[in-house]
Formats: C-alpha cells, sequence, structure tokens
C-alpha cells in the first residue's frame, strides 16, 4: 500500500473512550454504522461505546449485540463499556464479570453519575481485580438544580444547568476514593479550573486517576450558548473562561490523559428550545480541527495531540489501539493539518448535526484512515 502523504501527519489512528452510538434503542439519533462511518472520517479506529442505550448495556446480552454489529460493519473496533450498575439506577451492582467475558473493556454509568460512595467503592475493587477501567461523569447530579451558577450567563437566562461544584464535589470524591482504594478511576469530560486542580493534587499524591475532556471545552465558554442555543446545551456545561484556561494548561501539562469527544447525537426535534433541549454534541468529525487549533496556538506540541487522541486512552484500555508495532496490522491516520473544509450535510457522516460547529470551516482533515491494514476512509 502505497499513499502520496506529502505535507501531512501520519500518526496512529485516534482512540476514543467515550462515544455514545445510541444503539440498540435510538438509532433515530446514530447507530452502530453511522458512527463508525463518522468516526473513521475523524481519524478514530478505536471507540469505547457508552452503555446508556436501550436497553441499556448492563448484561452480556447486551454488550455481545454491539460487538457483533461493530465487527459485522467491520471499519473500526467498537467495544462496550458496560453499565456499573443495573438499569443505570446507581443501586446494584452489575455483574462485571459476565460483562467482562461478554467483551467489554470499562464500566460506566455516564450520564447518570454514581453517586453512592460505597457503591463506587466496591465497584473500583472489583473491577480492578478484573482489570476494567472504572469511568464516572464527573458530576453529583443530586446537586444539580438545588444550587445556582451565581451570576454566569446560564442563571441570568434562567436556564438551570448543573452548578460547578457538582463536579468539583464529585472528582474530590472519586479521587479520595482512588487514593484510599489504590484503584485505578477515570474521570469523564473534566470542566472545571477547581476540579484539574484536584485531579493535579491527587496525581502528585500517587494516586491512579486519569482524566479526559472534550473538545468543545477546550474550545467554548458558556457565552456559546448566546450564539449557538441548545447546540451548545451539554453535560458538564461549558463554563467559564477561567475554566477554559485551566483546561489548556492541564492537557499540555499532564493532567488531562486524553482528548475523548463524548460524540452524543441528539434530533433536530430534541434541541430546540435550550430549556428543554437534552444535553450533548457529535463529535467525531471535529476532534481532530479542534485538537489542530491547540498545536496551532501553542498550548500543546504535535506529539502531545497524538498522546492525547491515541498513546493515552489505547493505554487506558489496556489495548493495543492505534499503535505502531512493527509486524502488527496498522490502524493509522493521514492528516492534512492545513485543510480547511466545512461540516456540513455533504461532509456529515453522522445521523446528526447537532453541533456549535455546523456550517462553520474547519482546518485539518483526516486524509485517510487505515484500519488493521486497509483504507476505511479516503479523501482525496
Ligand atoms: O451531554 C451529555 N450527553 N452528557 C452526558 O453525560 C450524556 C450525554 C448523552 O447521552 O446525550
Ligand atoms: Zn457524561
Ligand atoms: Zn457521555
Amino acid at each position: 500500500l502505497v499513499l502520496h502523504v506529502e505535507g501531512c501527519v501520519v500518526a496512529p489512528a485516534f482512540v476514543d473512550i467515550h462515544v455514545h452510538m445510541r444503539d440498540p434503542g435510538q438509532t433515530y439519533k446514530e447507530d452502530i454504522e453511522t458512527a463508525c462511518r463518522s468516526a473513521v472520517a475523524g481519524g478514530f479506529t478505536t471507540l469505547v461505546c457508552m452503555p446508556n442505550t436501550e436497553p441499556p448495556i448492563d448484561n452480556p446480552h447486551v454488550a455481545r449485540y454491539v460487538i457483533q454489529k461493530g465487527e459485522k460493519i467491520g471499519l473500526c473496533n467498537v467495544l462496550p463499556a458496560g453499565a456499573i450498575t443495573k438499569g443505570r439506577k446507581g443501586k446494584e451492582l452489575t455483574d462485571f464479570y459476565a460483562l467482562k467475558m461478554a467483551g467489554c473493556v470499562a464500566l460506566t454509568d455516564d450520564g447518570s453519575p454514581l453517586t453512592d460512595s460505597l457503591l463506587m467503592k466496591r465497584a473500583l475493587q472489583l473491577a480492578k481485580q478484573l482489570g476494567l477501567l472504572v469511568m464516572n461523569h464527573c458530576e453529583d447530579d443530586k446537586l444539580a438544580y438545588g444550587s445556582i451558577n451565581e451570576g454566569s450567563i446560564s442563571d441570568l437566562l434562567g436556564l438551570s444547568v448543573r452548578p460547578v461544584e457538582a463536579e468539583d464535589i464529585l472528582v474530590a470524591r472519586d479521587c479520595i476514593l482512588s487514593y484510599r482504594t489504590g484503584c485505578p478511576v477515570h474521570i469523564q469530560h473534566v470542566s472545571s479550573a477547581l476540579s484539574v486542580e484536584i485531579i493535579r493534587f491527587f496525581k502528585k499524591l500517587g494516586a491512579p486517576v486519569s482524566c479526559e475532556v472534550n473538545p468543545y471545552h477546550l474550545l467554548f465558554t458558556e457565552k456559546e450558548i448566546l450564539s449557538s442555543g441548545a447546540d451548545a446545551k451539554v453535560n458538564p456545561p461549558l463554563r467559564r473562561e477561567e475554566d477554559r484556561a485551566a483546561l489548556l494548561e492541564a492537557v499540555a501539562d499532564g493532567t488531562i490523559d486524553c482528548i475523548a469527544t463524548d460524540h452524543a447525537p441528539h434530533h433536530t426535534s430534541e434541541k430546540e428550545l435550550v430549556s428543554f433541549a437534552l444535553p450533548g454534541m457529535i463529535g467525531l468529525q471535529t476532534a481532530l480541527p479542534i485538537a489542530l487549533s491547540l498545536v496551532r496556538e501553542g498550548h500543546i506540541t504535535m506529539q502531545r495531540m497524538v498522546e492525547l487522541m491515541s498513546c493515552n486512552p489505547a493505554r487506558l484500555l489496556g489495548i493495543e489501539g492505534g499503535s505502531l508495532r512493527p509486524g502488527s496490522e496498522a490502524n493509522v491516520v493521514v492528516f492534512d493539518p492545513e485543510r480547511e473544509w466545512t461540516l456540513d450535510q455533504h461532509t456529515n457522516l453522522s445521523r446528526s448535526k447537532n453541533t456549535p460547529l455546523w456550517g462553520k470551516k474547519l482546518k485539518g482533515k483526516v486524509l485517510y484512515t487505515i484500519y488493521r491494514g486497509k483504507v476505511v476512509y479516503s479523501d482525496v
């Protein structure tokens, strides 16, 4: 296979440890095939599928459905994360062993954060024995509406979004549990300056904590809701400039381990009025252009970007991921960091279009994605 790729970057293909594929159950938003098509167009060859499907991935049957459908499509690795608790209700642990045997690579109740500390502690201990990574959505949703984001734009607009302390408190709780038990925990989509400071502190103490950031939290602040409305609504919410600055520092200094898209497709009808809209944005095709903007602005090097999008998530999952080991069938991305393009009805491969970047000019385009040695996406 010979590709002509002058002026382009060749890197291990990206690994996204946080994707909502909506399949089974909500395929009017997305399905495993449209998610995979969008993913390979974004340079990803490994996706971890969140369990908030209908029914949820809380049993081996649903996990196997996801894996088998992913294998049949054959565009990239589709690895399910099992739910930590039955029905994602936060009351009773699922059968971790059965989920592991069925092929789950991680556990999370994403969307419904696990707030019961005793259950979380038991989950961390059990998962460690089985070599499964426990991930947790970084907000305590019970603190969601009892408090206010004083002076924030959403507060002024009368929108009830989860306040920043809902994140800080749960992140601190998860770090403490990880430190005390010695069990790994992965904190999903951190967004507040204080929570990254807490993670930095616990990493220094030696706690086996890791975390990820959603690219949109690196790009936008809460002000985006004024121009993009419901398309800028997400959990955790877009925050203030000082939070964004802290996240940029943390991706540069290694406090944040991964960029993960939290690709969260929703139908147009679910994204009408900001106050009723469902939270989340599609992100598989926009992650690279956003990450490259950080490289251009000097926040991170290209090398660091590849670590954040490929090497680190692969290592956390204990999979080969996008590695370029001699002799292995390669998962590779080739991209042109300078090429401009627009995400619109012609280029979008997701079934949904909920992103503030819809119709905007983006810089940085995947030219080839190679999965197990075969070109699964090309745009030349
Ligand atoms: O914005 C979000 N959307 N945050 C989540 O935790 C869940 C996700 C979804 O499933 O739509
Ligand atoms: Zn989440
Ligand atoms: Zn999510």
